[in-house]
């Protein structure tokens, strides 16, 4: 049966935290050096948030600033989503915060954990509820402290991540208008042990020996997740769109997850997507994890290349392993 609504991505919010680390930090704190790290991943700062930040400390300031441009209240949300892997609690969940600071105060709202395909999941989540006519009006957050999960000794890692959040407001419009045309979403969990923060729920409990090993960090097995990003990406989008019979000609924006310039260029090559229809802002913030997407839609809307009409697609790959994609177009009816 053909859904009766669509559901309209309306407006985006950001935020980030003051503080940059640069490069040329990293470079005080282990041995790594700017010209390795720009020329392997595109990354020349990320901002860190100060230690004790909770995610709905940026959250708020990103939801607030996507209501108001919006033009609507809170109170009138239905739902409220929030993805992320380093929430400020695991009880209560962010957006449960999120949902009283903002006074929304008739909306439901829980996290969802899928990692760097957080916001994709999320975004996608949110077209079900809309479509079947279980939600009116929703705000999808992604964001991380990534901060919080990463060894400042570790090199492998801790030139890659940075902190952000962004807030996506999605609202029921006409099935026949513009919205969020198709998804598709993947997971693969023989893969897990490729990206993991092993000592972060009830498998393994937070002994001074796991700490000392520094298990409640990010591991990774870096070329491993590198060569299925680039391969996965490219594949999900090739899918969604030949599903949708749409070809490169309909994508006016394409907006990666922002792990490594060099997973994001080949993407979009075998895509056959120009750099310049590519949202790319990695060299100034980094990966992100469930805030690169937002992000990046709302670097595209500050410069204009986001605007009613757009034809966007959305890719993303993370931890889990888990990936996917999603096609919109952008604005009210
Ligand atoms: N500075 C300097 N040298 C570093 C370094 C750093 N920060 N990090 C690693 N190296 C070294 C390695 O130790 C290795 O040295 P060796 O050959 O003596 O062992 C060398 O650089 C090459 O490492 P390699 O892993 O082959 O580099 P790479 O080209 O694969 O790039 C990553 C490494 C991590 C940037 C890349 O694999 C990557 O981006 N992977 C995906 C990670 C990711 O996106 N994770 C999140 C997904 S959502």
């Amino acid at each position: 049966m053909p859904a009766a609504f669509r559901a309209q991505c309306v407006a985006v919010g950001s935020a980030l935290p003051e503080r940059r680390l640069t490069n040329a930090d990293l470079e005080r704190m282990v041995e790594t050096n700017d010209e390795w790290i720009v020329s392997r991943t595109g990354i020349r700062e990320r901002r860190i948030a100060e230690p004790g930040t909770g995610l709905s400390a940026l959250a708020l300031p990103a939801a607030r600033q996507c209501l108001e441009r919006a033009g609507v209240s809170a109170d009138t949300l239905d739902g409220i989503i929030v993805a992320t892997i380093s929430g400020d609690h695991v009880m209560p969940t962010t957006a449960n915060l999120l949902q009283h600071q903002l006074g929304a105060s008739k909306a439901f709202a829980y996290d969802l954990l899928n990692a760097c395909n957080g916001f994709v999941a999320a975004l996608s989540t949110a077209a079900a509820f809309i479509e079947s006519g279980h939600a009116k009006r929703m705000l999808v957050v992604g964001g991380d402290i990534m901060s919080t999960l990463i060894d400042y000794r570790d090199r492998n890692t801790c030139i890659l991540f940075g902190d952000g959040c962004g807030a996506v407001l999605v609202e029921a419009g006409p099935a026949d208008g513009p919205g969020i045309i198709g998804f598709e979403l993947h997971s693969d969990g023989a893969g897990a042990a490729d990206l993991s923060i092993p000592c972060s729920g009830s498998a393994e409990i937070p002994t001074p020996e796991a700490l000392a090993r520094g298990d409640q960090f990010v591991k990774q097995n870096g070329r491993t997740v590198f060569t299925a990003a680039v391969r996965r990406m490219s594949e999900v989008c090739v899918s969604l769109l030949g599903r949708l019979s749409l070809t490169k000609a309909d994508i006016d924006l394409l907006v990666p997850h922002q792990a490594n310039l060099r997973i994001i260029e080949p993407t979009a090559t075998r895509l056959g997507v120009p750099m310049d229809k590519v949202v790319v802002n990695i060299e100034r913030v980094a990966n992100t994890t469930a805030g690169t997407i937002p992000l990046a839609l709302a670097d595209a809307f500050a410069d204009g290349r986001l605007k009613n009409g757009s034809r966007v697609l959305l890719v993303a790959f993370g931890g889990g392993l888990t990936w996917g994609a999603l096609y919109l177009t952008w604005g009210r009816a």
